[in-house]
């Protein structure tokens, strides 16, 4: 009889989702979340560029000033990190800046910013398995084993590739259609395993994440410890070969780097204390995160010339240049590690924020159903595995980066404003963490995201524009007759449908 009870979903709430994330584990989760793709694969096109063959400038690179890139993005993502920590500490709930952003404007805001999540969350792990992928690869030719350039790069990465070699794949590959087979396979590989690990509970997860946590940090030590005796001071000169614009244009892209800090925030409803311990969490992230990257931009860029860095695995590379071939190869072995800490973080986050949408009738009931024994958002888990597993076998990182960034960027924007409007709506209710000078802070960052999205080629805010239209059809054609806030219906889950 039991099993066909209907239950109110806040009770649901309740005893779903389980209470044991510290102040520890979400620095660890956090410092999972940044520190991947972006340092490891997306620093080489920020600081060279990237130089169509006839001669267009497709993104003009910051070369050494790349230190500067970083150092704005620091502050940019300071800001946003401060009103994260305020909405986080006062909405301590699953979702992230969608929840935020429900809590101040209301649908169909809410909704277009939980679909510009998605472009963060499961888009940008496709960009995260990709870079994976390059770096398994050269982990592989270390030992002498050499997979086929079909079997690890994408259509899409071989068709846009401004690098001869891989450009080139379209020819060599095989073509048993008359059409090209171009598959990146190993990053198709670890989403799936990720996506298994992840069903299975997140205790087991944050456990696999501080170990590797700790892996990336010690590689990292190793690059800049090595790397910091061979360094040339002529590769510092010049130090902004293209002025401002370069370091404008390298920040839009390396920004990819700082995503992450805000995915703690999904993991509300499972830290203890959340008010105490999700602002300290955040903030501390950002800064360790920060202060890394100043220091490894400023040893890679000054270990080769800026130009050389242009390689899928750039810090790999920049050792290899130097002769330094054992470090090389450990840190590429660090490399796969610490975008298996990403894939998680974001794989982890992606199916949370599904799962607050659901719970507000935005998405259908079924994403909002815990495993009874796993206590996982399962169904959304494996449906975020399977979207972002398929993206990784055809896609093209620089692309999804990019797509990536204005989405994330426009959330972060849009949270920087809901402290406002929520300080002037609702000015007693209890903030336990509140922003310091929160005009300039929140103007501030909104104002600062926004600049940094003008650094992004116009082709990547007509993409933007069209994933918000499809989201806005998506809202008129299902959320907007099911949102709790409108039918004012609660959404119940099955206990039959739940206890598969
Ligand atoms: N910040 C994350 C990375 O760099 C997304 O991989």
């Amino acid at each position: 009889m039991s099993l066909f009870l209907r239950k109110p979903i806040t009770v649901e709430r309740d005893r779903g989702l389980v209470r044991v994330l510290g102040v520890g584990d979400l620095i660890m989760l956090s410092i999972g979340a940044v520190i991947g793709a972006g340092i490891f694969a997306s620093l080489g096109t920020a600081a060279a560029g990237d130089v169509a063959a006839d001669g267009t400038v497709i993104r003009a690179g910051a070369g050494p000033a790349l230190i500067i890139s970083f150092v704005l993005l620091g502050v940019v993502c300071g800001l946003a990190a401060l009103c994260y920590a305020e909405l986080a500490s006062m909405i301590p709930t699953s979702g992230s800046a969608y929840a935020y952003t429900y809590a101040t404007p209301g649908d169909p805001v809410a909704w277009i910013i939980g679909w510009a999540l998605i472009l963060e969350y499961a888009i940008g792990n496709i960009a995260v398995a990709i870079a994976w992928s390059s770096y398994f690869d050269s982990l592989l030719s270390g030992f002498g084993i050499n997979l086929p350039g079909w079997l690890t790069h994408g259509y899409l990465q071989a068709k846009m590739s401004t690098v001869p070699e891989i450009h080139a794949l379209l020819e060599t590959a095989p073509r048993p259609f008359g059409f090209p087979i171009l598959l990146n396979v190993p990053a198709f590989m670890i989403v799936g395993l990720v996506t298994v690990l992840l069903c299975l509970g997140v205790k087991e997860s944050t456990r696999a994440n501080n170990i590797m946590v700790v892996i990336k940090l010690l590689v990292l030590a190793l690059f800049v410890g090595v790397g910091v005796m061979h360094i040339d001071p002529d590769n510092y000169r010049p130090f902004a070969p293209n002025g401002f614009r370069g370091i404008h244009q390298g920040a839009a892209i390396v920004f990819f780097a700082y995503i992450g800090f805000d995915a703690i925030s999904t993991a509300a409803e499972e830290t203890k204390d959340p008010q105490r311990n999700l602002p300290r969490g955040i903030l501390l992230g950002l800064a360790v995160c920060t202060l890394i990257y100043v220091v490894v931009g400023a040893v890679a860029t000054g270990l080769v010339p800026y130009l050389q860095l242009k390689s899928a695995d750039p810090l790999a590379h920049a050792l290899e240049l130097a002769g330094l071939k054992t470090a090389s190869w450990i840190v590429s072995l660090g490399a796969v590690v610490s975008m298996t800490a990403v894939l998680l973080v974001f794989q982890y986050g992606q199916p949370r924020i599904f799962f607050a949408m659901a719970r507000d009738g935005l998405l259908p009931k079924w994403a909002a159903k815990i495993h009874p024994k796993w206590r996982t958002p399962h169904i959304t888990t494996i449906v975020t595995g399977l979207v972002v597993a398929a993206g990784a076998l055809f896609a093209e990182e620089n692309t999804i980066y990019e797509l990536t960034n204005i989405g994330t960027l426009a959330a972060f924007s849009m949270v920087c404003l809901g402290v406002l409007v929520l300080r002037i709506r609702e000015p007693d209710r209890p903030r336990p963490f509140r922003v310091p000078a929160v005009w300039l802070v929140a103007l501030g960052g909104a104002a600062a995201c926004l600049f940094v999205m003008k650094g992004l080629p116009i082709r990547t805010w007509v993409m933007f524009a069209i994933w918000l239209t499809i989201g806005l059809v998506l809202y008129f054609t299902y959320g907007y007759r099911h949102s709790v806030v409108r039918t004012g219906k609660p959404v119940v889950v099955d206990e039959l449908d739940g206890a598969h």
